[in-house]
């Protein structure tokens, strides 16, 4: 049976780096969903796409082809044949991909290309919906979350690092923005599967995350 794993979590979890290092440790293919609700963000942005027309925003949805590819670096997403990676990170994307997320028509599309990628390789899928929606009998199931503040910590930590100049205020209200529009929106909203382990990662460094999430998989594969 193909292994799949399926890991929500609120913006600023570390779900990307954590599932990346999980994926790595058990060595299947990490799919980042975020990544492909990005680039649509992006390309709404860069070709003057009014975020809040659902009707627009899904009609661009449907002429894209938005793919993923895995090598050396990661993952990389592109849009018809573009390698967007490098500018799907921004803080003003982060919130159109929250925005685009909302909408049903863009969510069924991006759900069908998760679920065919699924089928085809063992991977774990990062996201949303992924745990309830995308991959309801995933064998494994993870909820990584941790406090609004310490998200934001970490997550003002990071754009420092890459010369962003926002306050640690700015962020935390742009993640709470996130969080809201994200656990509230009418489609498929965040929250936890009951059968997800949740895994509070608030007061957890980086490799205790990853090697919870590994005890968890392995007690999974028991069962
Ligand atoms: O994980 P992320 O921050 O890269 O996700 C960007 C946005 O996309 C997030 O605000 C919510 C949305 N998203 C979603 O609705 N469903 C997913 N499976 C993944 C992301």
């Amino acid at each position: 049976m193909i292994l799949n794993i399926a890991m929500d979590g609120p913006v600023g979890a570390g779900k990307s780096s954590i599932a990346s290092a999980v994926a790595k440790a058990l060595g299947i293919l990490h799919l980042d969903t975020g990544a492909m609700y990005r680039a649509l963000g992006l390309t709404a942005i860069r070709r003057g796409v009014d975020l809040a027309d659902e009707q627009a925003v899904t009609a661009l949805c449907h002429t894209l082809h938005i793919a993923v590819a895995h090598g050396e670096m990661g993952q990389r997403t592109i849009v018809d044949g573009d390698d967007v990676t490098d500018y799907i990170r921004t803080p003003e994307v982060s919130m159109a991909a929250s925005t685009v997320a909302r909408y049903a028509g863009v969510r069924q599309e991006m759900v069908a290309v998760q679920r065919r990628l699924a089928q085809e390789t063992p991977m774990l899928l990062d996201g949303r919906d992924i745990c309830a929606y995308v991959l309801p009998d995933a064998p494994v199931k993870i909820y990584l979350t941790a406090s609004a503040e310490e998200r934001a910590r970490r997550r003002w930590l990071e754009l420092q690092q890459k010369g962003d100049a926002s306050t640690y205020e700015e962020v935390l209200a742009d993640l709470k923005a996130r969080d809201e529009q994200d656990m509230n929106r009418a489609v498929t909203p965040l929250r936890p599967a009951e059968d997800a382990v949740i895994v509070d990662s608030t007061a957890l460094d980086f490799d205790q995350v990853v090697q919870a999430i590994l005890n968890i998989v392995k007690e999974k594969h028991h069962e």
